[in-house]
């Protein structure tokens, strides 16, 4: 039998941002026919040094880092929050913005505070994926996404996580934090990448991933 997907686990921080994410990842990928361990199930525990610039350049560091300990295939995703009157901020910083324990309702009440001060009209905001996967040889594809939106006005909704409250989505006329999980995934950054990394994998396994 073939390989299995080491899906790492892809948040070092708090809160309840990686189980969410992990639900999310599962349900994208289920029907590609392979085994999804997390990190924790494949048995990997690397020390892992974000210290990338782009978001490819910091999921590429995360699936290393796993596929070193487990081989096979390793996902890896980063992601985050770009800003435009913000200069892109916070970007590759989003989980640790404002360090890793502040609450997300103070930082998307400051981001929202910060793009009043700073916006004139533009309000453009985008949340961007990028997946890394290593390949069993080593070699390593990406895909990245985004979802385009505004800063809101206002933080609502409950569902989602992270900045899902004030990324509203013009198509849908709310934030990302009022939709389904169904719906998300369908057009959301991690949702298109994984689906487009999918795809790859498909391609590069003609069909015989198992
Ligand atoms: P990463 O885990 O290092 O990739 O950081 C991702 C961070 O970006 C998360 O902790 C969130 O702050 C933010 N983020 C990424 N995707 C989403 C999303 O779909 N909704 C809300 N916030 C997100």
């Amino acid at each position: 039998m073939g390989e299995s997907i080491q899906q790492k686990s892809m948040n070092s921080g708090a809160e309840e941002n990686p189980a969410q994410k992990r639900r999310e990842i599962r349900l994208l990928l289920a029907d590609l026919g392979m085994e999804i361990l997390s990190m924790k199930e494949a048995g990997a525990d690397p020390e892992i040094v974000e210290d990338g610039k782009t978001f490819g350049e910091n999921a590429e560091i995360k699936a290393k880092a796993v596929w070193a300990e487990t081989g096979g295939i390793v996902l890896a995703d980063d992601s985050g929050l770009v800003v435009d009157c913000l200069n892109g901020e916070p970007g590759i910083y989003s989980a640790r913005y404002m360090g890793e324990d502040t609450s997300y309702e103070i930082k998307n009440q400051t981001i929202i505070s910060r793009v009043n001060e700073a916006a004139g009209d533009d309000r453009s905001a985008r949340f961007v994926c990028n997946i890394a996967a290593v390949l069993p040889d080593g070699t390593v594809v990406h895909t990245e996404q985004r979802m385009e939106g505004t800063i809101a006005e206002k933080a609502a909704g409950n569902g989602g996580f992270g900045y899902d409250p004030i990324l509203f989505l013009p198509e849908f006329g709310v934030t990302s934090a009022e939709i389904t999980m169904e719906q998300k995934n369908r057009i959301s950054h991690r949702g298109k990448a994984l689906e487009a990394m999918k795809r790859k994998l498909e391609e590069i396994y003609k069909g015989d991933v198992r």
